[in-house]
């Protein structure tokens, strides 16, 4: 199969997206990605002075480019009902890609609403944003959530330890941040499996980037890497450009099933292909566990609007 490029992005023209985290990293490339090929694009971040530099970069490449900030801190379930309400006034959002994410925080933080930062800001801020944003999701004809998953995903417990979720009583950075993406990979596929039993025409995506060297690296360990991470760093990851492919991949192949999953074909890095989710993600009874502890932390619900709901098939007529 050829290998797939931004080239292969079909037009977005009158398409409506939000990239969280969209001023850094892997969100920027996708929010440049997306804007080249003509999407209407909502950097949704903490600072509108970041945004906007960034923004400033994006309009330097693509001249014309329709990107603006809207002001969403994950870690706030307040900031995040705000937000939903602003987007609730467009006329439909098409594309939601849940990208902001935090890793490796030395010592256990809380976020405003008393979860584990990680935990917080990587999964339940996406999982409340994702919900609330669900009616004006479901105003657009081909609605999409792309949800922006890890490798790490495999590691750490390999479980969500639902027995001391905010990790209360065991902190450990590396596995906090673990079970946050296995929760954003198991919520993508949840999604995707709700969306489809309720008729919608919502498709659920997910990927991971591979390793890419972005301001992960150092932003929630507060301060850059040590010469010998940076040195496996150099070895093993690829550019942020190329890990943010997977995303773009995710996020408008016309041919993406719901509940397809997306990464590098060589695992940490190249061109982005298909792939198997991984296996503690296909557990349906710890998914549906995880989604209902999500809406009681949250206060989100499952809530497909009336108008989205499909119209029964009138039934067959009997034969006569
Ligand atoms: N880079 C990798 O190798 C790699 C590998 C696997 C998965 N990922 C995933 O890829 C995603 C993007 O990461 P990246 O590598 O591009 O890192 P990055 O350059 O650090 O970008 C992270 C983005 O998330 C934003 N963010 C952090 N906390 C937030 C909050 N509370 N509310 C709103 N936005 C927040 C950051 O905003 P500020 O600029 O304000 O901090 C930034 O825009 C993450 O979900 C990460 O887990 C990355």
């Amino acid at each position: 199969m050829a290998t797939w490029s931004e080239a292969d992005i079909p037009s977005q023209e009158g398409r409506l997206a939000i990239v969280t985290g969209g001023n850094s990293g892997l969100g920027w490339f996708t929010t440049l990605g997306l804007a080249r090929a003509g999407a209407e694009v909502v950097v949704a971040t903490r600072s509108e002075r970041k945004a906007g530099e960034s923004m400033d970069r994006i309009r330097s490449i693509v001249p014309g480019a329709s990107v603006r900030f809207e002001s969403l801190d994950l870690a706030s379930l307040t900031s995040i009902r705000s937000f939903t309400e602003r987007m609730d006034r467009l006329a439909r959002v098409d594309l939601l890609v849940n990208n902001a994410g935090v890793m490796f925080v030395p010592r256990r933080q809380l976020t405003e609403d008393g979860f584990e930062r990680q935990f917080g800001t990587n999964y339940l801020g996406p999982f409340a944003l994702t919900l609330g944003l669900l009616p004006t999701l479901l105003r657009s004809s081909a609605p999409r959530v792309t949800t922006v998953t890890s490798s790490a995903a495999k590691g750490g417990k390999k479980r969500i330890a639902f027995e001391d979720l905010q990790w209360d009583h065991s902190y450990a950075h590396y596995a906090a941040y673990c079970q946050s993406k296995l929760a954003d990979l198991m919520f993508a596929l949840e999604l995707a499996r709700r969306s489809a039993a309720a008729g919608l025409p919502l498709i659920s995506t997910a990927c991971h980037p591979g390793v890419a060297r972005t301001n992960l690296q150092s932003s929630g360990r507060g301060g850059p890497p040590n010469a010998g991470f940076r040195l496996i760093l150099h070895f093993i990851a690829q550019d942020a450009e190329d890990g943010a492919k997977s995303i773009l991949r995710a996020a408008t192949d016309p041919a993406a099933t719901s509940g397809s999953f997306y990464g590098p074909d060589r695992g940490m890095k190249g061109d982005p292909v298909l792939c198997p989710p991984y296996a503690p993600a296909l557990d349906l009874p710890a998914r549906a566990k995880l989604w209902d502890t999500s809406e009681q932390l949250t206060g989100a619900r499952w809530k497909v609007p009336l108008e989205a709901r499909p119209t029964p098939t009138a039934p067959r007529m009997a034969a006569a």
